[in-house]
């Protein structure tokens, strides 16, 4: 599979693939060099993703496949707290005595952390027999025993004697000031989003974080339901994932159920002793209370738990301190988790679609649209759907409806979770790629344009079937839930903010339509392009902007969108 620059130009049209320079992939600390390296150069797409565009005859793995070969890893991984920078090498060749290293690195977040996945999964085992419950100081020490490690020198460095140089793997995305660097030196919008995309999307080892992560709390949950998986889902997988973003972990107790069923053959029937409560919503209140506690009590690492059970979906809300993410726990939760793969299909068919999903999700940040805390926001999750509908819309369209992917599935691919058919085919292999070639940079524009002119006030965005419907209620902004299709997804959002994004929408199609036919000529130290739309001395421009009444923008876009049409009657 190609590097990460290269494989975000493969699927772009012409146009923008020769005006896009390729940038070095970002730096990567190996263990063993041979294989690994090898291995690690493939897998240095974000989440175990396809980042092919539609020419790509590459064979991509499927969602399960992905989420197999990761938890299977993450399994075969420790993670080390370490006292103090220590040497590389010496590290190394102490944790080798369990076995061969397949590959590690180094990160900080409040602290000095090593990641080292072993070849084999008995390694582990043999360092956690070797790995000793710390010796009681002043506090008592709650003798829970997980693959979250610390290291300690015996003999710690004399004061002033120099501290190794270790190489830190980067976790968070780029400042402000980088970005506005990067993209001021861009080559051509084109080569911004994918710069933008570049710069933020998650990177390989943070992707086997969050694995990590999520396979340390399964641990954790194991220790009542030992047939369990802990699944992220979410940003963390769908490919859409940037730095920073929140992981999402779904406990499925189901894998325990397939397990029961293999087991009953035969005529007699044994089943285990269980208590009753009175609905599925109170079965995982509860489960999740039980796990909630436990996460707080003996969780190395977790911090800040909170028990968030009378949602509409119960979750337990944490921080885990080593790796930096804030994370949400559910169970129950199946529906999502076959949203993510639905988005994974979706990311993984074109290499424009993340790039453009990429620059929405900024640039709906960088104006306040969406928000970490709850309230009356567009999520990342609505906006997602927006850019799918959107590229639904194109002629000829860019990604299929999923009643179309519902109509290649295969008989294996069937799927209904809780009366809701849920069923897609699942083999990225099987769709037929689209013969749309049209630029990031007239994608990007026209979504502006799109929205910015959408009648939210009757249509409802439907994915489903890819063209608009009347709203069947009032909700200011209305998109239907993919699989249980009674819903919205969008149902927080009230008519200010849906305002917002229209107003912000339009002001920045006309930016993009002042571009181009200012036409300057990158590079330049102005903030161009993209950057116009995104970085904070651009909320300043608008300010200017926005004293421009909105009609003014209005007749101004509808000159310039007659302008077009009449060119276009012209030739
Ligand atoms: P960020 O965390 O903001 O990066 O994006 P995200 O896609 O992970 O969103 P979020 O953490 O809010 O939700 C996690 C997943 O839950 C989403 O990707 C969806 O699969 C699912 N989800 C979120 N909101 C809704 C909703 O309103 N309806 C449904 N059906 N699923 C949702
Ligand atoms: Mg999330």
């Amino acid at each position: 599979m190609a590097g990460r620059g290269v494989g975000l130009l493969t699927g772009l049209p012409l146009r923008a693939q020769t005006r896009t320079r390729i940038r070095c992939p970002a730096f990567i600390r190996l263990s063993c060099a041979g294989t690994v390296a090898a291995d690690l150069r493939r897998e240095e797409q974000p989440s175990g993703s396809v980042e092919t565009g539609s020419k790509d005859k590459t064979p991509k793995k499927t969602f399960s496949e992905v989420q197999n070969e990761r938890r299977e890893q993450a399994q075969r991984t420790v993670l080390i707290h370490c006292q103090n920078k220590v040497s590389e090498r010496k590290f190394l060749k102490y944790l080798s005595q369990h076995g061969r290293i397949h590959s590690h690195f180094f990160y900080e977040s409040f602290g000095f952390y090593a990641v080292v996945e072993f070849c084999q999964k008995d390694s582990v085992d043999s360092l956690l027999k070797r790995t000793q419950t710390p010796a009681h100081g002043t506090e008592a020490a709650i003798p829970f025993r997980s693959r979250f490690l610390s290291l300690k020198l015996r003999s710690p460095p004399s004061q002033g004697s120099e501290q190794p140089q270790v190489l830190l793997n980067n976790q968070l995305p780029p400042s402000n000031r980088k970005l506005s660097e990067l993209l001021c030196a861009a080559e051509s919008i084109d080569d911004q989003l994918n710069t933008l995309l570049k710069e933020f999307q998650l990177t390989e080892e943070n992707t086997r974080l969050r694995y990590l992560t999520s396979s340390l709390i399964e641990d954790i949950a194991a220790a009542y339901f030992p047939d369990c998986r802990v699944k992220p889902f979410g940003s963390s997988v769908n490919t859409f994932g940037k730095l920073g973003c929140d992981l999402d972990m779904f406990l499925d107790l189901d894998e325990t159920k397939k397990l029961d069923i293999q087991k009953n053959k035969g005529n007699f029937l044994i089943e285990f002793q269980v208590k009753n409560v009175a609905s599925e919503r109170i079965a995982t209140q509860k489960i999740l209370s039980v796990i909630g506690e436990c996460l707080d009590h003996f969780g190395p690492g977790c911090v800040s738990v909170q028990k968030i059970l009378h949602a509409r979906c119960p979750l337990v809300r944490f921080s885990h301190q080593a790796s930096g993410f804030q994370c949400d726990l559910t169970t129950n939760n199946r529906i999502a988790m076959k949203s993510s793969e639905l988005l994974y299909i979706y990311g993984s068919l074109d290499a424009r679609v993340r790039a453009l999903v990429c620059s929405v999700r900024c640039w709906a940040r960088a104006h306040s649209l969406t928000s970490s805390i709850p309230g009356a926001w567009i999520t990342n999750f609505s906006l997602t759907v927006m850019v799918i509908f959107f590229l639904q819309r194109r002629s000829p369209p860019i990604l299929p409806t999923l009643d179309t992917l519902m109509t290649l599935a295969d008989e294996e691919d069937e799927c209904v979770i809780e009366g809701n058919n849920c069923t897609f085919i699942r083999d990225l292999n099987k769709i037929k790629p689209l013969e749309n070639t049209e630029s990031l940079e007239v994608l990007l524009k026209e979504f502006f344009e799109y929205f910015g002119n959408f009648a939210f006030n009757k249509n409802s965005i439907n994915i489903r079937q890819g063209r608009e419907q009347n709203k069947p209620d009032s909700s200011p902004l209305h998109i239907q839930n993919p699989f249980e299709t009674s819903l919205n997804i969008s149902k927080n959002v009230n008519q200010s903010q849906l305002q917002r994004f229209v107003e912000l929408a339009r002001e920045s199609a006309w930016v993009l339509q002042q571009e181009e036919a200012a036409a300057p000529c990158p590079p330049s130290k102005q903030p161009w392009g993209l950057a116009a739309l995104l970085l904070p001395s651009i909320a300043q421009n608008k300010k200017v902007q926005k004293k421009l009444p909105s009609e003014r923008i209005k007749s101004l876009l509808e000159s310039v969108k007659n302008n077009i049409a009449r060119s276009a009657t012209h030739t």
